[in-house]
């Protein structure tokens, strides 16, 4: 038995050991000092399990602690990664994605380096990858790469897994701020799902915001409102989203804000403010606006939002790096055209300065720390010339290069018109992969 000393100091070494481990900032383990007591703690705790001095409650609670003490050893947690990812580039480590090429090509981490696993095992393979960097393996789910970063600590290279791969990483956000006007306390966020390729968007003006095209993890949108002291007034969605399940219903109910769609996405439910080109929003005292515009063409309801006649809110019509796809109706030809028209009467009416802020972003854009996806209407017509040619050279390109239609996306149509529900875990396994709603151009 541990005397009541004995008992004291191992009630406070787990009240340690767990302490560091909930930190969110991994940097506490660059601390020398936190780091130290860390380390004289546990194992403190590995000696007083071996020695039997741990029972009963204590006895669980020290196993679990260690035991995601190896875990944290042996894997990144997406969290963990995502800051790591913010550093200087000479201070992040190296992405080891040991998918097979095509998957890699499909879904990745931007900057990652692909060695499939097939590869990897060859004798010569590892003797490639530096010793002294850091290396996270991936893979769609952390099984395999955490094989492989066994393999790889065991052939002397610091390695660890991402937990959980990038089914994981797929629920991973950051928030950039789009614009931020001091004098008139006006705010517009894009929050982005990195993996995913999925971006929303918070505009903010005296205590108020609007939320546009919020995905289903709602608590992330709740917890921005909450820390810059916002109420949530109204959410949109700018069409029936087909890759990733819409939130906006849901976050509009919890924080009884008023709900907007376009009526012409063919919705099963109707507790919706219908949505009509030009319609119009304020927030605070009317100081900021966000107006509808109908810009039919991915969709047939597919509806624009203009913020203070400065920034357009595309959802999938137009994307810094594409054109919308216009195949996920029925009749991929009508649909071109309606987005054509889109592009000619609407979108490049817009001034050229007007800065375009898209739902999704592919795997080909370049996704940079504290810097929003978005590009001028006058960048765009430079960089994609597909927009401004003749209606039969657009259809014909368009056609052409339309790519595989999202995973799932007949099912997740389905949950997002509202007419079927299912639990956390299913929507989870059915958004898993990329987003495909941009056609590259
Ligand atoms: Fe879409």
């Amino acid at each position: 038995m541990v005397g009541k000393a004995g008992i004291f100091e191992l009630t406070n070494c787990v009240a340690i050991v767990q302490e560091v481990l909930s930190e969110s900032d991994p940097s506490c383990y660059q601390d020398p000092r936190i780091l130290a007591n860390f380390m004289n703690e546990t194992q403190t705790l590995r000696k007083s399990l071996k020695n039997g001095k741990i029972r009963n409650e204590k006895y669980h609670q020290a196993t679990s602690v260690l035991s995601k003490i190896d875990e944290n050893r042996t894997a990144m947690s997406p969290i963990e990664l995502k800051l790591r990812l913010a550093r200087p580039i000479s201070d992040r480590p190296i992405i080891l994605d040991i998918q097979e090429p095509q998957e890699y090509r499909d879904w990745r981490i931007q900057g990652s380096l692909n060695i499939p696993l097939n590869v990897l095992h060859l004798p010569q393979s590892p003797s490639s990858l530096p010793k002294d960097k850091e290396i996270i393996t991936v893979c769609a789910h952390g099984v395999k790469s955490s094989e492989v970063a066994k393999f790889l600590r065991s052939k002397g290279y610091n390695a660890r897994s991402l937990a959980g791969g990038l089914a994981a990483w797929n629920n991973i956000y950051d928030t950039v701020p789009v614009a931020a006007d001091d004098v008139t306390d006006f705010k517009l966020l894009q929050i982005r799902r990195l993996g995913k390729g999925c971006a929303s968007y918070i505009a903010a003006y005296q205590g108020q915001c609007a939320i546009i095209d919020p995905s289903m993890h709602i608590e992330e949108y709740e917890a921005i409102a909450q820390s810059e002291g916002l109420r949530i007034v109204h959410v949109m969605d700018t069409h029936q989203q087909a890759d990733h399940v819409s939130g906006a219903r849901a976050l509009a109910r919890d924080n009884g804000a008023r709900f907007y769609l376009n009526p012409l996405d063919g919705f099963r439910y109707a507790d919706f403010t219908p949505l009509k080109d030009g319609y119009t929003v304020t927030l605070g005292d009317g100081g900021v606006t966000i107006e509808a515009m109908h810009t039919p063409g991915h969709t047939k309801g597919s509806t624009s939002f203009l913020v203070q006649d400065r920034y357009i809110l595309t959802g999938d019509t137009l994307f810094v790096e594409g054109v919308g796809r216009p195949d996920l109706g029925n009749n991929a030809r009508e649909y071109a055209l309606d987005l054509y028209d889109t592009y000619q009467e609407r979108l490049l009416k817009l001034s050229e300065n007007v800065i375009v802020l898209p739902a999704h972003f592919s795997q080909s854009v370049y996704i940079e720390f504290l810097k929003a996806v978005s590009a001028t209407i006058g960048e765009i017509r430079k960089r994609m010339p597909i927009v401004d040619a003749d209606r039969e050279e657009f259809l014909k390109q368009v056609l052409a290069k339309i790519p595989s239609k999202p995973p799932n996306h007949l099912e997740i149509l389905r949950i997002n018109r509202g007419e079927v529900r299912y639990g956390p875990t299913r929507l989870s396994a059915l958004e898993e992969g990329p987003n495909r709603c941009a056609i590259p151009t």
